[in-house]
């Protein structure tokens, strides 16, 4: 089983460049179903979750191929409509391949993913938006059987802006006649980004970014090449990588309109942060200032998934920050991680009370999730000795070799495998 091994202690200094966002590569594979033809994707991450999604997409029939980080879809021949329970058990967000079924082949046999670590994952919202565009779904727990026959546009109102459940929706509702609208539709950057790749290729859709997003059914799509954005998440990662190292770091492909709510609050810690149209700068050369109180919301808010990373960004600020994580109901999994290092924080239900520490010792830790996993490496970067950190399964899913650029910006972390 491969782990990390830290010796941390070291101000993080030079430059890196951030990759294509996970989140928008994810749910844009999936959307390639609805092209006839061939999509050319720039700037995909090389993660496990892209290559489970590869590989169902070559389940139903499409030919893949990937050169570096561009990745070659032709979906002309979709062969099924079934995902088999193996391969949705691999990643809780291939239920996104339902919407992109529904619209190829007006039908879809998928399997309830299955809840994470980080909380249940319901997907009542997505049921309530394809039943209300007139798909016909039945679950009985596990299997999800969807017919499209009586499919049509509809305005619908979501209770929460689920990212997921506005993707699907916005998947299923291309091909439909007439104009579909989401209202309180999430309005994330990926969403704006998926949206672009299906326009790219012939869809109609407006208002991605705002809380109304409207879809005219078009009769199909074409060939299309595109540009996965930036990963807002993984620049968030590294920028806490030099904070919490009180070193320096220059992000190079990052796109700044998305980082807004992350580069407010590392200015409000006391970071330096210089931005320019696609690179950011951080400088910390002092101890970082403590948060009062943050909270987690829908994008433009704080993300969720930025939670963790600036709860470990935290433990060693002057003063006492309060974390509140709004969106997931168990995402503080990585805090009894992140006391191994000594760390002094507090957890009432969704509430995190961090008392800064002057410093952290090395730990042996392990990763709980994705981004509780990167909490985890924070820590270890800032400890004075040499960590591991072990379930890093979770960090392959999200970040490509988190240690290469981690060693560019000259940390010593290495890779290991203790099977040898
Ligand atoms: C997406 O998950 C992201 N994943 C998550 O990133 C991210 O944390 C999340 O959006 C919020 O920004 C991908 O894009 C692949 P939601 P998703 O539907 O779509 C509840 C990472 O670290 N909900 O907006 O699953 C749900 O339980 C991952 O990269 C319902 O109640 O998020 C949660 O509490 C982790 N019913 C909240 O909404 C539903 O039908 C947000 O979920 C759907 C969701």
């Amino acid at each position: 089983m491969e782990y990390l091994k830290i010796t941390g202690g070291r101000k993080l200094q030079g430059s890196i460049d951030i990759h294509g966002a996970k989140n928008s590569v994810l749910p844009i594979l999936a959307a390639s179903l609805l092209v006839n033809g061939e999509s050319v994707i720039h700037n995909c991450p090389d993660l496990s979750d892209v290559t489970y999604t590869l590989r169902i997409l070559q389940k139903l029939g499409a030919q893949v191929k990937r050169e570096g980080h561009t990745l070659t879809v032709n979906t002309s021949v979709i062969t099924g409509d079934t995902v088999p329970e193996s391969l949705m058990r691999e990643m809780r967000s291939s239920i996104i391949f339902l919407g992109a079924l529904a619209s190829r082949m007006g039908s879809a046999s998928v399997y309830l993913p299955g809840g994470c670590e980080i909380g249940l994952r319901p997907i009542d919202l997505h049921f309530f938006g394809l039943r209300s565009l007139g798909y016909n779904v039945r679950f009985d727990g596990s299997n999800i059987c969807l017919r499209g026959d009586k499919a049509a546009a509809n305005r619908i109102i979501l209770s929460f802006p689920s990212v997921g459940a506005t993707e699907n929706i916005i998947l299923a509702s291309v091909f439909l006649e007439g104009t579909t609208t989401v209202i309180n539709a999430a309005q994330e950057p990926e969403i704006e980004d998926l949206c672009r790749y299906l326009n790219a290729a012939g869809a109609k859709i407006q208002g991605a970014l705002t809380p109304v997003i409207e879809i005219e059914g078009v009769r199909s799509l074409h060939s299309v090449t595109h540009t996965v954005i930036p990963d807002r998440i993984e620049a968030t990662t590294f920028l806490c990588a030099a904070g919490i190292t009180q070193g320096e770091a220059e992000l190079h492909h990052v796109c700044l309109s998305h980082l807004t709510a992350v580069t407010g609050l590392l200015q409000e810690a006391g970071a330096q942060l210089y931005l320019d149209s696609h690179a950011i700068r951080i400088r910390c050369r002092n101890r970082l200032k403590r948060l009062k109180n943050v909270a987690t919301m829908a994008y433009p808010g704080f993300p969720t998934d930025c939670q963790a990373l600036f709860g470990a960004l935290m433990t060693t600020a002057s003063g006492t920050s309060v974390i509140t994580e709004t969106v997931f109901e168990n995402r503080m999994m990585h805090v009894p991680q992140l006391r191994r290092f000594g760390a002094d924080i507090d957890v009432k239900d969704r509430i995190a009370v961090i008392h800064g520490v002057k410093a952290l010792h090395a730990a042996d830790a392990v990763c709980t999730d994705l981004r509780g996993g990167a909490a985890v490496v924070l820590a270890s970067l800032a400890a004075e000795g040499t960590s591991t950190v072990k379930n890093i399964r979770h960090l392959d899913r999200g970040y490509e070799h988190i240690e290469r650029p981690l060693c560019s910006l000259g940390a010593a972390v290495t890779r290991l495998n203790d099977e040898e």
